[in-house]
Parts: C-alpha cells; sequence; structure tokens
C-alpha cells in the first residue's frame, strides 16, 4: 500500500498494514505490538522509506460545543481538520483560533508539536487533551499543564510518545475576544475583526507557503533555533538584520529561514528537493526523490548553517526511518 498520498511530502513509500480510525473505540483492537506510527493528514511527517509496521490513520469527526458563562468549550475530535474548525468556529460566532487559519493537518495532531502561528499557539486555548492509552486500553485526559506544552513540543512527543492515542482535543474559547496583533502583517490591518485577522493571515500564508497539496512539502522544515543571548549579541555584531524574538530571560530564538536564506540557499536543490523560493525554513519536493536525497539535504543545510553561525538547526519534521522515528543531526551519518 503507497504512503505517497498519506504524508504531505509525497516521498515513495509503501507500508504493509494501514488501519483507518472513524470510531476510537476500534483502537481496542489495534495490535499495538509490532511498531506502529499514529496519522493525521501527515503534514508532519514523512516517510523516508518503506515503513516496517502499521499505519494507524485518525479519521474520527465530531465537535462538541458547550456554552459556559465566559467561554465556548469544544471538545473536537482527532480525525477533524484543523482549519475547517477554525472556519466553523469563526462562522459560529466564536473567536480565537483565527491566527492558526490555513495550518495543514488534523486537530489530534495539533498538540503533539504544539502548533503556532503569527502569535498564537496552540496551548493558549487548551483545556485537556484525551488520548487512548495503549498499555490500559483505556481513555486518560490530561489538563493543559499535565501537556507540558512548549514550542513546537509537547508530553506526546516525550514520555508519551508511542504510549498514547490522541482521542479529543478540548479548546476553552473566551466570549471576551482579544486579538493577537503583534505580528507584523497583522499590524497594519485598518479594520481589527476577527474575520480580518483570518483573512490577513490565510494572505500572509498563501503568499509564502505552498499548498501541500498542490506542490508538495511539510511546512517549516526546521525549527526556529533558541540560542543564548551571548551568542545572539555575537551573531548581531556579524549580522545585525538577524530576527529575533525573546523566549526567556536567558534565550532569544532566532528565524531559520532567514538564516538559510542568507546562506545563500534559497532555490537550492538536490534532485526533486527544493529550497523554497518565497520562504527558506520550508522544503518542497518536486517529485522524482528518494528519501535519501532529503537526508543529504537535510545534511546540508545543517552543515551551512553551522559553518557560518555555529547554530545547530533541528528537523522539526519528524522523520520515519524503516520501523521508527529518527532524527538527524550535525555528526551523525
Ligand atoms: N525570513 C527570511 N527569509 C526566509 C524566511 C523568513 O528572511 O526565507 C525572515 C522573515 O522575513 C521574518 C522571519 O524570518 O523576519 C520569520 O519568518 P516568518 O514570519 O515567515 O516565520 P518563520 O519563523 O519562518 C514560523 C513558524 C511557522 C509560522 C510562522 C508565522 C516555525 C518552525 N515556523 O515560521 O509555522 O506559520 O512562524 O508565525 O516556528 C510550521 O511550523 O510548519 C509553520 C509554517
Amino acid at each position: 500500500l503507497s504512503l505517497q498520498a498519506f504524508h504531505t511530502f509525497s516521498l515513495p513509500s509503501q507500508c504493509s498494514e494501514l488501519f483507518e480510525i472513524t470510531d476510537i473505540a476500534q483502537l481496542q483492537s489495534v495490535a499495538f505490538s509490532t511498531p506502529f506510527c499514529i496519522l493525521g493528514e501527515g503534514s508532519n511527517t514523512v516517510f523516508l522509506n518503506d515503513y516496517q509496521g502499521t499505519v494507524i490513520k485518525m479519521a474520527t469527526g465530531g465537535v462538541a460545543v458547550t456554552e459556559r458563562e465566559y467561554d465556548y468549550l469544544l471538545a473536537v475530535a482527532a480525525g477533524e481538520n484543523w482549519h475547517q474548525l477554525v472556519t466553523n468556529t469563526l462562522a459560529q460566532g466564536i473567536f480565537g483560533l483565527e491566527n492558526l487559519a490555513l495550518i495543514p493537518g488534523t486537530v489530534g495532531a495539533a498538540p503533539v508539536q504544539n502548533i503556532g502561528a503569527y502569535g498564537v499557539e496552540l496551548a493558549k486555548y487548551v483545556e485537556y487533551v484525551e488520548y487512548f492509552d495503549i498499555a490500559t486500553k483505556q481513555i486518560k485526559r490530561l489538563n493543559k499543564q499535565q501537556c507540558q506544552f512548549g514550542y513546537r513540543d509537547s508530553i506526546f512527543k516525550h514520555s508519551l510518545k508511542n504510549k498514547a492515542v490522541i482521542t479529543t482535543v478540548a479548546l476553552a474559547l473566551p466570549k471576551q475576544w482579544q486579538p493577537e496583533l503583534s505580528y507584523g502583517p497583522l499590524q497594519q490591518l485598518e479594520q481589527v475583526t476577527p474575520q480580518t485577522v483570518f483573512e490577513q493571515v490565510i494572505k500572509t500564508r498563501n503568499s509564502k507557503l505552498p499548498d501541500p497539496y498542490v506542490l508538495a512539502n511539510a511546512g517549516s522544515f526546521f525549527k526556529n533555533p533558541i540560542i543564548t543571548n551571548q551568542q545572539l549579541n555575537e551573531l548581531l555584531k556579524h549580522f545585525p538584520p538577524l530576527p529575533h524574538y525573546f523566549y526567556d530571560d536567558d534565550h532569544h530564538k532566532v528565524a531559520a529561514g532567514w538564516l538559510i536564506e542568507q546562506a545563500g540557499l534559497k532555490g537550492y536543490r538536490i534532485a526533486g528537493i527544493e529550497v523554497h523560493q518565497q520562504q527558506a525554513l520550508v522544503l518542497v519536493n518536486h517529485g522524482g526523490s528518494e528519501g535519501s536525497d532529503l537526508i543529504k539535504m537535510i545534511q546540508h543545510i545543517q552543515q551551512q548553517i553551522w559553518q557560518r553561525y555555529q547554530i545547530r538547526l533541528q528537523h522539526e519534521v519528524r522523520l520515519m526511518n524503516n520501523d521508527a522515528e529518527c532524527h538527524i543531526a550535525l555528526g551523525d551519518l
């Protein structure tokens, strides 16, 4: 069975077994003894080669809305499409998700990497996340704090990795709308409404980020690196325009897309894989490539960025290699 249509980076790959879960009761009968990989729409997972295990595609649906005194609580099934949720809540007069418009993928995948864009992260609105606990076959619930959200990070990438299948994500959206406009393109809005923010986010994303269903890609390929204030000050001496953002008292986050563009890598190509012309943090796949070409591309970018700035870039996209996730880092070959 080809996985090409099941992940948006669309490298040629096969798997022997794929279960589509439309009702969470079906999880009871999945044998989790062999290697498995849980997939939503595959917009942040890349299969480098044939996957030696079972792919479990979450395709459950349903949104339960509860009105409370100060907010709406939305309990959303994992298989729901994220952007559809954003669009539907807005249409119902429930606001807050507009900065997160057009992010590809499913609701169930959103907490894993704590999706974020234009000054808002999913964590801001999470009330709880429910998951199927593979060991006990029971549904368990974590509150926001227990999810251990960080920048593109959560407990689901650490202690609950390969132990949990997210089934429901509950979001609390306040009735009192407070726009988040810190991000450049949103500051230019003349009229600020949830709808205009939503439209501006869509316009901005469309100008830089290729539609994965038109040109294969997996969004930002690398994380924006978090560096010490000391290293930032050194870098700013050599590269004054380097975009940087406060992270905590000792660290700043720097724009990886800028680092890659300034290293002259926009348009750099290995086989059909290219550093995107409009956003250097995105890798696109024109086709005719294999996982080994992507690995070469990742290593080349990591080497260039290390040589120029002494920064280690980490890929944000999850890479599946044979039967398990792998991480490619400088020094590994
Ligand atoms: N930049 C360049 N050249 C480039 C790309 C970016 O100079 O080729 C500069 C931009 O001009 C800007 C800065 O770098 O000053 C940041 O760029 P941008 O606003 O495009 O955002 P980003 O930091 O590259 C992050 C997220 C995106 C999210 C945007 C908007 C990560 C890894 N990526 O990208 O999320 O949409 O901010 O908030 O944090 C994703 O995770 O897949 C994703 C698309």
